[in-house]
């Protein structure tokens, strides 16, 4: 991440809040690029603020992305404050440590409503944003669940 090629661009991480989300959050903003964060613990998010030792900055957006309002809610609000950004990390999910032969329904479709329906949706409306804007460069990281 010290090539110039990042500095000044904008990133949207999800599942910023913590663990690989908020070590990619701040590896982002020491390049120089500005993040938003979106997870349910927004202070946490905020907080990542006082680590950081490059030029960039990070936002937290609170959304819990298993109900689909919030998802087009906060990319609605990313896009308002934000315009467009270059770079979209869908990193929030959740691992059930059961066996699948032993997993209730309500597990199953709870990691399914966050893990598959949740990135798709970021998916789709990260792409609405980043295309709207003509020639953008952009890259896109789904974390494997
Ligand atoms: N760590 C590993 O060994 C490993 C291995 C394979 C794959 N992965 C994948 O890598 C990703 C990150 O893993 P991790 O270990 O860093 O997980 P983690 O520490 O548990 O962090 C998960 C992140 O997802 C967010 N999140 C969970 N449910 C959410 C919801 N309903 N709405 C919004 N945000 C939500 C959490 O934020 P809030 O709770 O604040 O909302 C948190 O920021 C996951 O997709 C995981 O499946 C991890």
């Amino acid at each position: 991440m010290t090539s110039k090629y990042w500095y000044g661009k904008t990133a949207v991480v999800t599942g910023a809040s913590s663990g690989i989300g908020a070590s990619v959050a701040l590896k982002l903003a020491n390049a120089g690029i500005t993040v938003i964060g979106l997870a349910r613990r927004v202070e946490l998010i905020e907080e990542l603020n006082n680590q950081i030792t490059g030029e960039g900055k990070i936002h937290a957006y609170c959304c819990d992305l298993s109900d689909e309002s919030n998802i087009l809610e906060a990319f609605r609000w990313i896009q308002e404050k934000f315009t467009t950004f270059q770079i979209l990390i869908c990193n929030a999910g959740m691992v059930k440590a059961n066996f699948l032969s032993e997993s209730p329904s309500a597990d199953v479709k709870q990691l399914y409503d966050l893990n598959i329906f949740a990135t798709t949706i970021c998916l789709r409306e990260g792409l609405r944003i980043m295309r709207s804007t003509p020639n953008l460069k952009y890259h896109i990281i789904i974390m494997n669940r």
